[in-house]
């Protein structure tokens, strides 16, 4: 089975979901799972072919936090999984890997998927520390609750995110081959791994082949119809 999730960043709208959500239920296979992650004014229920997630959920439970949204929250809505330490969030909300092992710790308390994001920067990458960020980053953002096989990791290369640049396929090999080793040995190893940034209809087939990439984390090209769904067909 492979993932296909999309993540809407600050875009879109409860008609465009809904349009949206209906067109790829059409096409989507057994065999894919496919999850858009939209913002939280448009979490609802999904169906059987598509789930519904949040961009991220509070690393608090409940109480004085005004702005937040807790992760039995976004469960109340229906939706039924979420992102947590998306490298937006972790700039924005200058979250460290302690943060993100919060969040996802609630989300998955509250029987929500969480898909933990891990990547290095372009200075790691350039000075030699990006396999031992991404490293740190799974190993200290998955939180003690997590069970083997009960959240996803994906892998998004910082740098290369929204800038329509890839990895070559040996990188993306490499480090989905160091974050397997890494979770084989938490003893979390059946644990899905994404890949994440600049995915297109024209790449991911080749993308989805690599070993050990279970599944593609889209932005950009998950915002439009006409981008999104060549995408599906491609990996069916
Ligand atoms: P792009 O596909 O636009 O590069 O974004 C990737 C991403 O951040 C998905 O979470």
């Amino acid at each position: 089975m492979k993932i296909i999730a999309g993540n809407w960043k600050m875009n879109g709208s409860r008609t465009a979901l809904d349009d949206m959500v209906d067109s790829v239920s059409r096409v989507a296979g057994n065999d894919l799972r496919i999850m858009m992650f939209v913002p939280y004014t448009m979490l609802r229920t999904g169906n059987d072919m598509v789930m519904i997630g949040a961009q991220n959920v509070s690393k608090f439970d409940t109480g004085a936090h005004t702005g937040d949204v807790s992760a039995a929250m976004v469960r109340d809505t229906g939706a039924v999984a979420t992102l947590v330490g998306h490298s937006e969030t972790r700039d924005a909300l200058h979250d460290t890997n302690a943060d993100v092992a919060l969040r996802a710790m609630h989300a998955i308390d509250n029987d929500l998927l969480p898909i933990i994001c891990v990547g290095e920067t372009d200075i790691e990458r350039k000075t030699g520390i990006g396999e031992k960020v991404v490293v740190h980053g799974v190993r200290e953002s998955v939180p003690k609750n997590a069970k083997n096989g009960g959240f996803i990791i994906a892998y998004e290369p910082r740098w290369a995110i929204g800038r329509g640049i890839t990895p070559t396929t040996q990188e993306i090999a490499d480090m989905h081959r160091i974050i397997r080793d890494t979770l084989i040995d938490m003893g979390l190893g059946d644990t899905p791994i994404l890949y994440g940034a600049s995915v297109t209809a024209q790449n991911v087939r080749e993308i989805i082949n690599i070993k050990n990439v279970s599944g593609v984390l889209i932005g950009g090209a998950s915002l439009k119809k006409q981008d999104f769904i060549p995408i599906i067909e491609n990996v069916k």
